[in-house]
């Protein structure tokens, strides 16, 4: 059995997989490359840059399983995938803290000015009274998805005295309250809230569902904080909303379309603080991930029983 390991992931995973396979790690493939290639391979590992397309998964006469070391699989034409049999497997647990704890990262660092307070000073600015900031103490924060990511967020919200409220289809009333949390419709929220923050998938439903009319509900001075996927949000409504002062700023993680394009009008913004997709981006989610996504090819490539994406 050949695997195939085409994003860099974590040599421990790698080091699992070379005990049981032969393993090929070769990142950066154009695609034209992957294609022509995968036909070779039993498994294919990835994290968000290798595109797993329809014409990937056509060629793939021998794959058998893809493994996705992270979280989301939007990146994987999964329907593809299961019509030709081929199993897609994730690693959801792995980044849940490095994910949670960069959104805390995000928020604090944007109520208080972080990013432009270090780049003015290095530049030789003092500029003290100008970057004043809020506090999160007795803020409305709306959490939109109470899963793994969202629901640590909340904990660590609550923990810093704030009021939280969440939309969430898949949980009800009563399991949000046993986590102090008041859920509610998607556009009740957003008169409510002081910070929001996205931690959605990203699907034809979640496609941009913060728009220019959804910026037009919200509550004058909102601030919002995206580490989850970024075609939730409509890039160019959120740079008019920041513009037109409706959104005091926003802290953003993940692109549309990444690499993100240096033309993007949310890079031009100074109320918009951005990281390079680092949600997943710690030394232990990293080992995390790639652990188990190995030992879920493992046990794909086995037969045995195995939780798909
Ligand atoms: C995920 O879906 O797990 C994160 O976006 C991290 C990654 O892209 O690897």
């Amino acid at each position: 059995m050949r695997v195939l390991v085409s994003d860099p992931v974590s040599a421990q995973g790698v080091e699992i997989l070379q005990k049981e396979y032969e393993v090929d790690v070769k990142i950066k493939l154009p695609i034209e490359e992957l294609i022509k290639i995968i036909p070779q391979y039993d498994a294919l590992v990835v994290r968000s840059e290798t595109k797993v397309t329809k014409a990937v998964i056509e060629a793939a006469a021998n794959l058998k399983v893809i493994g996705r070391a992270g979280v989301g699989v939007d990146n994987i034409d999964v329907e593809a995938a299961t019509q030709k049999g081929i199993v897609v497997l994730n690693a959801p647990e792995g980044n849940t803290i490095a994910a949670t704890e960069h959104t805390m990262a995000m928020m604090l660092a944007l109520a208080r000015n972080v990013p432009q307070a270090h780049a003015s000073l290095k530049n030789g600015q003092w500029l003290r009274s100008k970057l004043m900031g809020v506090e999160m103490r007795g803020k409305t924060l709306g959490i939109l998805g109470l899963g793994r990511i969202g629901s640590g967020v909340a904990k660590r919200a609550l923990a810093m005295e704030m009021n939280v409220v969440a939309y969430d289809p898949f949980i009800n009333a009563e399991q949000a309250a046993a986590m102090g949390i008041q859920l509610l419709e998607l556009d009740e929220i957003f008169p409510l809230a002081d910070f929001i923050t996205l931690h959605l998938p990203f699907t034809s439903e979640t496609k941009y569902l913060l728009n220019k009319e959804r910026f037009a509900k919200m509550k004058p001075n909102v601030r919002i904080i995206n580490c989850a996927r970024g075609g939730v949000i409509h890039e160019g409504d959120l740079a008019e909303a920041v513009e037109q002062g409706i959104v005091a700023g926003a802290a953003i993680d993940v692109f549309e379309k990444e690499p993100v394009n240096p033309e993007n009008p949310l890079l031009k913004l100074d109320q918009v603080i951005v990281t390079p997709h680092l949600g997943a981006s710690t030394a232990e989610a990293q080992v995390g991930v790639a652990v188990d996504v190995a030992k879920g090819i493992i046990a794909a490539l086995k037969g045995e029983p195995i939780a798909t994406a």
